[in-house]
């Protein structure tokens, strides 16, 4: 199995340590740093902009994984890269021109990648799969941590996934929102290689070097009664729609 990394999301810490919290998670083990941008239009919640980023870039060393939840991220670009993002994704439904803008960001010196939300069908990533590093596939509607994650997405990561190797490209598959020891191993089957924990890394009971290591274990586990619990559960609704419209 490929190396699972894990992006930790201070969406879920505690902004008036951000610097520590960040650097607690860097040194508890996490690969990458999730920062969640939003703007109060694309989702409906503002979180932070370039300058907060810049002002926790000297707590760690960690790449920054930053996440524009913003419309028309082309005009933040060069401010995100410059404050210290080396991943820079942006939405999918946000970008009328979207290779353009995954060029002006690898332009910028960054990894550029592409988010899409839940009920935002694959083929809107056929033709930019060769240009992007890495798709975040939203397992909830973005603008909040703290969300259920959404069952039905196992099937668009394997899809994903498909699509992907059947192409012959290397591109990440992060997973973001509602990653916890349960549907970690779940995505992992599926296919995802990156996940994104806000939550389960520092909103529960233990450490964050505690929370990172049981999440790694999870995503390793034993996923095979779960899954097929996850999918029965899952493909209940669309039976039911079906009768619904015969
Ligand atoms: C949600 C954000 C996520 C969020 C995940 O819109 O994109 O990165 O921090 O939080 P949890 O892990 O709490 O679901
Ligand atoms: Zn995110």
């Amino acid at each position: 199995m490929d190396e699972i990394k894990i992006a930790a999301s201070i969406l879920a810490s505690d902004f008036a340590r951000l610097g520590e919290q960040v650097a607690q998670a860097a040194a508890g083990g996490a690969d990458y740093i999730h920062i969640d941008v939003m703007d109060g239009h694309f989702v409906p919640n503002i979180t932070l902009g370039p300058v907060v980023v810049q002002s926790i870039r000297p707590h760690t060393s960690l790449p920054f994984d930053v996440h524009l939840m913003i419309d028309a991220p082309e005009h933040y670009v060069s401010e995100f890269v410059r404050a210290g993002a080396d991943h820079l994704t942006v939405h999918v439904e946000a970008c009328d021109h979207l290779h353009r803008v995954i060029e002006q960001i690898r332009g910028e010196g960054a990894r550029p990648g592409v988010a899409i939300n839940p009920h935002t069908p694959l083929v809107m990533l056929e033709e930019i799969l060769p240009y992007v590093f890495e798709v975040n596939v939203m397992t909830v509607n973005p603008g909040f941590g703290g969300q259920k994650f959404i069952g039905t997405m196992l099937d668009k990561i394997e899809r994903l996934r498909r699509m992907i190797t059947d192409r012959g490209l290397d591109v990440d598959i992060e997973v973001d929102g509602g990653i916890e020891r349960q549907s970690a191993p779940r995505c992992v089957r599926a296919g995802a290689n990156v996940l994104i924990a806000g939550t389960s890394v520092f909103g529960t009971g233990g450490t964050i070097r505690e929370n990172i290591a049981r999440l790694r274990a999870s995503a390793l586990g034993d996923p095979r009664l779960p899954l097929k619990k996850q999918k029965a559960g899952a493909r209940a609704p669309v039976a039911a729609a079906k009768q619904k419209t015969a």
